[in-house]
């Protein structure tokens, strides 16, 4: 089966819209020497955007289509997944219940208590701070027990909507891009993304190798190495066919980075920080300390070390994450060259 026929026979609300765009960053181009283009599921259009409204497209219909009452999923005190998640349960008119760790183990008020977090309060999502999310599963399972036992309806949405239902989102996101890629007459060197929770990477990986056989996509990880963000990417891809029903191509390459992450998770570094500060001054284009940042520094480090094979054209996939930049005020502040 074409995995487009497969994809439209999927429930899903429609809440991201139109494509989002495919723009050329002119200046930055210029700067380096090579096309960049980027794709902005940055500005979806619910609460600061971000690439989670489409992987939430299929899996709060699931949870309509389940009766839910309630949406209950899990991330970092700033998780952005958490966020759009909480907003689209106000839209929808649902509770959401989350659970949030503290990654980096920061009293930082402006992580604890500003940028994404400041926002789950807005959108009324009940917020419960747990040491850690080791077993993120059963800890979200133990919370939907409770709220059954409250009789509540509660859908669980695993630690970014990542799994296969979820990842049908970054199918279609995958398959949107080609087609934009075919009018616009574009050839993309590689893609680059972060990867993170991996069902942007699976989703998208799954659908280029049907739709853009050939194009490279490259996994900029932000929290784990390629020994352990491969299977979870591979992981995604195998059990999103399978949802599907439609062939892994052989051909398909789970490329991964695995540089630019240090020293870990949610914690900020230079080339992250200078990439942010880069992407602004030339292009007014915000990306986020935890995710965006790091990915777009591969990038770069990716054309000054060429690391892309040919000279083409790069496609990076903006994935959000911007209203972290307040929780993350002092890392900017303390990098910035106008700091005073
Ligand atoms: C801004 C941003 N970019 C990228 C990602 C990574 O996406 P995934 O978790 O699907 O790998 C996330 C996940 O939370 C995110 O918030």
């Amino acid at each position: 089966m074409k995995i487009s026929d497969s994809l439209a026979s999927f429930a899903r609300l429609d809440l991201v819209g139109a494509a989002t765009p495919v723009q050329k960053l002119d200046r930055l181009s210029r700067l380096l020497g090579r096309d960049i283009y980027i794709k902005r599921d940055d500005i979806t259009p619910l609460a600061f955007g971000g690439n989670k409204l489409r992987k939430l497209e299929f899996l709060a219909a699931e949870a309509l289509r389940q009766g839910a009452d309630t949406l209950v999923t899990a991330g970092a005190i700033q998780s952005n997944h958490v966020r759009q998640t909480a907003a689209v349960a106000a839209r929808l008119g649902l509770r959401c219940r989350a659970l949030l760790e503290n990654p980096t183990g920061t009293t930082d008020p402006d992580y604890l208590h500003g940028g994404n977090r400041q926002l789950l309060d807005l959108f009324e999502a009940q917020a419960e701070q747990v040491a850690n999310l080791d077993n993120a599963d059963a800890q979200l399972e133990a919370l939907a027990q409770r709220l059954r036992g409250e009789g509540h309806k509660p859908y669980v949405i695993p630690i970014g909507g990542s799994n296969p239902l979820g990842a049908l989102g970054y199918v279609r996101a995958g398959l949107e891009l080609a087609q934009q890629t075919e009018a616009m007459g574009l050839t993309f060197s590689a893609v680059v993304l972060a990867s993170g929770s991996a069902g942007t990477h699976g989703g998208l990986a799954l659908a280029l190798a049907h739709a853009m056989p050939g194009t490279p996509i490259v996994g900029v990880t932000v929290s784990r190495s390629v020994a352990a963000q491969a299977p979870k990417v591979k992981g995604l891809i195998e059990g999103t066919a399978a949802l599907l029903g439609v062939e892994v191509p052989a051909a398909l390459d789970v490329a991964l980075w695995d540089e630019y992450f240090a020293p870990r998770y949610g914690e900020p570094n230079p080339a992250g920080l200078t990439a942010i500060r880069l992407l602004a001054a030339t292009e007014g284009v915000l990306l986020d300390p935890v995710y965006t940042g790091k990915a777009m520094a591969g990038l770069l480090d990716g054309v000054a070390r060429r690391r892309f094979a040919g000279d083409g054209p790069l496609l990076f996939l903006h994935t959000g994450g911007a209203p972290a930049l307040f929780a993350y005020r002092k890392a900017m502040d303390a990098g910035s060259s106008n700091a005073n």
